[in-house]
């Protein structure tokens, strides 16, 4: 971590929202980092200038009697005054203009994840050399250490892609791909959010983003990679009887859908909704009952007609896929 970032998490009364697992000041990858650096280099030298011209201020007002014109502080307001405020702005436009670069470097990254962006919720696709395409959702899983291309895409309307605690946003443009690239250094899970105004739940549009170690990584996508029909029982029969195979899809079994979020491992995953609700049994039957009451705009039907021991079934089935 950076030493500014240190000092702000660190100190209570300057700063007590800058800490946590969501947060642009509290940085856990370089982009980040880069971001925060430049944000308290402005807030330094704003408060300095801002120290500066109080003093003045108060100065002036002590001396008010003087005829300005010929006092020194007269003069020094009249010519020092543009001058120094345009250097300084000249300043941090050059320093933040010469950060920029830093911030969008050439990615020759093994790995590729694509997130396509829908109201609400995320798609998202693995791509590594020599390994089929892993297909997952709402969750991204990056290797610390590994640089990690970002393809951003969007299937309806405008959405952006943020995870503070490790970089800057992107927009998710219809028609248009765009590319993010970030480098996770310290391991964690991190909030995620989409940024950018894009329907009635747009503030319940979230995502956890796991920063893991390479080995741990690797692990992950070879579970990933296979298929997990999850156990034979009623819960499976159920979520195949009541047709939810045609929105979404579990890697090894009939249920093919693709309007929905691919639910296959859907147990392992950290929330349930796409950021909205941690991911127990509870909260998934919750969700398949009355999914508008917890993310109003949703494309997905209510299941509220299915008796309570059924809804209950198909969540144990899906929280078993692991
Ligand atoms: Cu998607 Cu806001």
């Amino acid at each position: 971590r950076s030493a500014f970032a240190r000092f702000a998490t660190g100190s209570p009364l300057f700063c007590c929202g800058c800490a946590g697992r969501q947060s642009a000041l509290d940085a856990a990858g370089s982009e980040a980092d880069a971001t925060s650096f430049l944000f308290w280099v402005l807030v330094i030298t704003g408060a300095l200038i801002w120290l500066a011209l109080a003093g003045l201020l108060v100065y002036a007002i002590r001396n008010r009697r003087r005829t300005w014109s010929e006092d020194a502080a007269g003069r020094l307001i009249l010519w020092a005054g543009p001058v120094f405020s345009s250097t300084v702005l000249f300043g941090l436009l050059t320093y933040t203009l010469w950060l920029m670069p830093g911030l969008r470097p050439p990615t020759d990254s093994a790995l590729r994840v694509e997130v396509i962006g829908t109201q609400f919720w995320w798609r998202v696709v693995y791509r590594k050399s020599a390994r089929p395409p892993v297909t997952s959702a709402n969750e991204i899983r990056l290797p610390v250490g590994e640089r990690v291309e970002f393809v951003l895409r969007s299937d309806d309307v405008v959405h952006s892609f943020w995870i503070p605690s490790l970089g800057g946003k992107m927009d998710m443009i219809p028609g248009r791909t765009n590319t993010l690239s970030l480098l996770a250094e310290r391991a964690g899970s991190y909030g995620g959010a989409c940024a950018e105004f894009c329907g009635t739940s747009h503030a319940l549009m979230a995502f956890s983003a796991v920063a893991m170690m390479p080995d741990d990584f690797e692990r992950w996508l070879d579970t990933q990679s296979r298929p997990a029909p999850g156990a034979p029982g009623p819960g499976r029969d159920l979520f195949m009887r009541h047709g939810c195979g045609s929105c979404h899809r579990i890697d090894g079994t009939e249920a093919r859908g693709l309007l929905g979020p691919d639910l296959s491992h859907i147990g392992g995953r950290e929330t349930v909704g796409a950021g909205i609700l941690p991911n127990t049994e509870e909260t998934i039957a919750r969700f398949v009952a009355e999914p508008a009451a917890l993310k109003p705009g949703t494309r997905m039907p209510s299941f509220s007609m299915l008796p309570p021991e059924e809804i209950r079934a198909i969540a144990t089935y899906l929280k078993g896929l692991k």
